[in-house]
């Protein structure tokens, strides 16, 4: 039987934050759901995440699963005080309780299921991972004797010669949770922290097992924002190496950031201060950037996307889009098409080799094939209560200036005149115009002043 116990429940005082530390965010996940995702891959029977700071905004945080148990500590004494809570409250202390501190948030499960199986082949009474860091400052230390942990003493209980031992504590433990329980209760505060510490149980358990993995930047806590920001570019620098790996080229790879979830094609170049979020797809032979922001879209083969925005949408093949567009949620550009500069659009949807090249708004409109819509055009889509839909068919030939007053129907290879304010549905092939006539009086004196 495994049952793990996460540690979410403290403040994280060091992070100056009124949010709660585990809830701060790398890459787009928080601290804590990531630990969960890490422990969820090993299958246990049940998850007990310990909780007290902010415990409602903690729980609500984390989406429903049967497995998860949410229990309370408060107030929050301290690491060893949170497994006593969790020990008192389970009646049924049985089989293996792997401790992960909400704070490591990259520990991978390929590591946790090695400390798993080192923990099952010693039958051992607790099994930590460890590792030697070049600075180990803020970290716990481990002491070893004889192949068995003898004590871990934390960073502010070292004296200067415990505090050159570079063997630090992760903060990930399996415990046999029958032999914990029985020396649980018995853990003191007598320490500069006047805290319970569960480090302490190693000296007080019998076969006490160190796994030393190498330092690969998985074992990061996080206890402030320079740690988060350690976390953020270890995560972010092994995204990126895969994708390069992959066949993606990078031109200023520190500018960028792209979520895990993001999926990108061979020979795409990502140019600097881009940042590709969400569940983003890009498929082959792109250029995406410089200075674009691409969250939950597709974009097909063959795009180029410059100094521009991107929500919620879907670029197919073939499409230039920018400088400086801003493509918002539900949005689907078909091939061949172009979005130029300073156009924005909303809940529309282009046909193949359409065009809004310049200074547009276009929003819940469908605009059908080869329609060419002019510079400065708007389709007044809100009547100051709802929204309406602009429907303009292909071939169409839209003059500059012209506002769509929605709801209206233009059909196919209609032309409107420069600047027209269009009200009426208009039919196939008709030309729609609405100005005034221009009036040209010659030999015309400026009144004087
Ligand atoms: C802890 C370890 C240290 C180790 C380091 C690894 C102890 C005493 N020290 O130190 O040896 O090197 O992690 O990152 O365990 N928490 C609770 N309840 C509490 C206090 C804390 O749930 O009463 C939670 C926190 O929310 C956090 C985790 O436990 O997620 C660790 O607490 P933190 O204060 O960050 O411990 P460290 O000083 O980092
Ligand atoms: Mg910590």
């Amino acid at each position: 039987m495994l049952s793990v116990a996460i540690l979410a429940a403290g403040k994280g005082t060091r992070m100056e934050s009124s949010l709660p530390k585990v809830l701060h965010k790398v890459s787009g996940k928080s601290l804590l759901q990531r630990v969960i995702d890490s422990c969820v891959e090993l299958n246990p029977d049940q998850i007990f995440v310990i909780i007290g700071h902010k415990s409602k905004e903690v729980q609500d945080s984390i989406p429903n699963n049967k497995k998860i148990n949410f229990v309370i500590q408060d107030p929050q004494s301290g690491t060893g005080h949170a497994i006593q809570v969790l020990c008192r409250e389970v009646k049924k202390n049985k089989g293996k309780l792997l401790v992960l501190n909400g704070d490591v948030p990259l520990i991978k499960p390929k590591t946790l299921k090695k400390l798993l199986n080192l923990h099952d082949s010693k039958d051992a009474d607790v099994s930590l991972i460890t590792t030697k860091k070049k600075n180990p400052h803020g970290y716990g230390r481990v002491f070893l004797d004889g192949g068995f942990i003898e004590r871990i003493v934390e960073e502010k209980d070292c004296n200067d010669q415990e505090r050159l031992n570079l063997l630090i504590n992760a903060g990930v433990y399996c415990f046999n949770w029958e032999n914990l329980s029985k020396i649980i209760l018995t853990l003191q505060s007598n320490n500069n922290q006047k805290e319970i510490y569960l480090t302490d149980t190693v000296s007080l358990l019998k076969n006490s097992l160190s796994l030393e993995i190498e330092d690969n930047g998985e074992l990061q806590g996080i206890n402030n924002r320079i740690q988060l920001s350690k976390c953020e570019e270890i995560i972010q620098n092994s995204i990126k190496e895969m994708h390069m790996l992959n066949g993606v080229t990078f031109i200023n790879k520190a500018s960028c950031s792209i979520s895990e979830e993001a999926e990108i094609g061979k020979d795409v170049i990502i140019e600097a201060n881009t940042h590709i979020r969400g569940t983003t797809k890009i498929f082959n032979n792109c250029v995406i950037g410089p200075n674009t922001f691409i969250e939950n879209s597709n974009v097909g083969v063959h795009c180029e996307i410059s100094n521009s925005t991107v929500y919620d949408s879907h670029i197919m093949d073939n499409i230039k889009v920018g400088p400086y567009s801003h493509i918002r949620p539900n949005s689907k550009i078909s091939s061949y098409s172009k979005i130029g500069n300073f156009v924005e659009i909303k809940n529309s949807q282009l046909e193949e080799k359409s065009k809004v090249n310049h200074l547009s708004y276009i929003g819940d409109s469908i605009i059908g094939s080869f329609t060419n819509i002019g510079a400065g055009t708007i389709t007044a889509n809100f009547d100051g209560k709802k929204k309406h839909q602009t429907k303009i068919g292909k071939n169409s030939l839209i003059g500059a200036n012209t506002v769509f007053v929605a709801p209206i129907n233009i059909g196919e290879s209609v032309t409107t005149g420069a600047g027209s304010v269009i009200t009426k549905d208009s039919k196939d092939n008709s030309l729609a115009i609405s100005r005034t006539k221009q009036i040209n009086i010659e030999n015309w004196e400026r009144k004087k002043s």
